[in-house]
């Protein structure tokens, strides 16, 4: 069976819905399916339809998302999502031909990059992407916590309702992004998807509290069944709202854990305590997933922790947008540039997306066998791909 491929319309909403309930076991109730409409532009999805009966078996859709790249350039880059094929008509190439054609409109659309959130680790290798972030899963009992007489305490906290919370949170958010590479754009459609804060999104806990600082913005739930204080959202533009903001957390009588479920692995946290091995990691996941589509475009928006001159071979069998470069760059500006001079360094094109945000470093890719390069040259990648901080996306999607 070869499916036919077409663009998804509004009508198609409620199958698609049915088809990725299916693929992930859930059921999408009327809400969730409202506040998607909000978000949801039917030409960026794709469908795959059984030319039997005209039913829907796959769907791929994407986000118009934009992101930081380390030294603060923010690229358009289509979030790739709702990606699910029927379970009757699997491993027929469904998922391949629903990919190509998606890819193909982002590459006619001028997007340099594209990302996704992975189900499984094992899929979208093969199509380029590479795992772009590393995000901590980390929980606090907070009645054990002190900050140290030297951590920083600049007030300025206070909590708001969620009116106040709809205009402060974005704002915040905006100048989070600026600030983070890796960050993941909110458009206003997306806040009125979150805010205000459905049932569907509770877990078993209360409605979302919000807290505000002049740089920073936190909501929160606490658990029914247990003494949890379970953060939604933590963003901080600057180390003063950080500490303020955790100041509050950790300073909640009754509760008992602080969880949070995407804290960046360089978090200062730890170092604001005097027992920093109560902030305690439960979890790592690789988060973010990146899939460069313009090699040059991205990797000279991209600044550099040093001075470097190097000749890259990139390939890229699933989309062929790879190439041999030369990328001249360093923290003031880079050019990359397509070269005939000798390699110094050859690597997939899913290589460079996980290197790209700086989550990992070349010569984890080099002894994986990835990348191959002489030692010198990967000690001079090392140093030059160090991101200011550690990237993290900060929207699950
Ligand atoms: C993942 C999913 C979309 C794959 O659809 P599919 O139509 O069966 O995939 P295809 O037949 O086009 O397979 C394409 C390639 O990916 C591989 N692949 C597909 N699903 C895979 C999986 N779950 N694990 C590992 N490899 C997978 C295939 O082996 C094939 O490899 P090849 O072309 O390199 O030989 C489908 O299994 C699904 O809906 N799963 C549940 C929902 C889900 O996890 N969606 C992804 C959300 S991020």
């Amino acid at each position: 069976m070869i499916p036919d491929l077409r663009r998804a319309t509004p009508d198609d909403v409620p199958a698609m819905a049915a088809t990725d309930g299916r693929a992930f076991g859930a059921h999408f109730s009327a809400a969730e399916i409202e506040d998607f409409r909000k978000v949801f532009e039917p030409e960026r999805f794709v469908l795959a339809t059984d030319p039997a009966d005209k039913a829907i078996v796959g769907v791929a859709g994407s986000y118009a998302f934009d992101i930081t790249l380390p030294g603060g350039a923010v690229v358009p880059s289509p979030g790739v999502t709702w990606v699910s094929v029927a379970a009757t008509h699997r491993r027929r190439g469904i998922l391949r031909r629903m990919m190509a054609e998606q890819h193909s409109t982002f590459i006619e659309q001028g997007a340099p990059l594209s990302i996704l959130t992975a189900s499984e680790a094992s899929i979208y290798g093969r199509f380029g992407y590479g795992p772009a972030t590393r995000t901590a899963k980390v929980e606090i009992d907070r009645r054990l916590t002190s900050f140290r007489p030297d951590a920083p305490d600049p007030g300025g906290a206070r909590f708001i309702d969620a009116d106040e919370a709809r205009t402060h949170a974005p704002d915040v958010h905006r100048r989070w992004c600026a600030v983070t590479p890796g960050a993941v754009s909110r458009s206003e459609a997306w806040w009125d998807t979150m805010l205000p804060d459905r049932d569907y999104n509770k877990g078993g806990a209360t409605a979302l509290f919000y807290i505000a600082h002049p740089d920073g913005y936190v909501s929160y739930r606490r658990g029914h069944s247990d003494d949890s204080c379970r953060v939604a959202d933590f963003f901080a533009a600057t180390p003063e709202a950080h500490a303020a903001l955790w100041r509050v957390l950790l300073g909640m009588d009754l509760v008992e854990q602080v969880r949070i479920r995407s804290c960046p692995l360089d978090d200062p946290l730890p170092f604001l305590l005097t027992d920093s091995r109560l902030v305690r990691t439960t979890g790592l996941a690789d988060g973010l997933w990146a899939r460069v589509l313009d090699v040059p475009a991205v990797l000279s928006a991209r600044r550099y922790a040093t001075e470097v001159d190097v000749v890259l071979d990139v390939e890229d069998t699933f989309l062929d947008r790879g190439g041999r470069f030369r990328l001249r760059g360093g923290p003031e500006g880079a050019t990359c540039e397509p070269t005939g001079d000798t390699a110094e360094a050859s690597f997939g094109i899913s290589t460079l997306g996980a290197l790209l945000f700086g989550a990992h470093t070349p010569s984890t890719f080099a002894r994986a066998g990835q990348l191959t390069a002489d030692p010198s040259v990967v000690g001079r990648l090392n140093a030059a791909f160090v991101p200011e901080r550690l990237p993290v996306f900060g929207t699950n999607f």
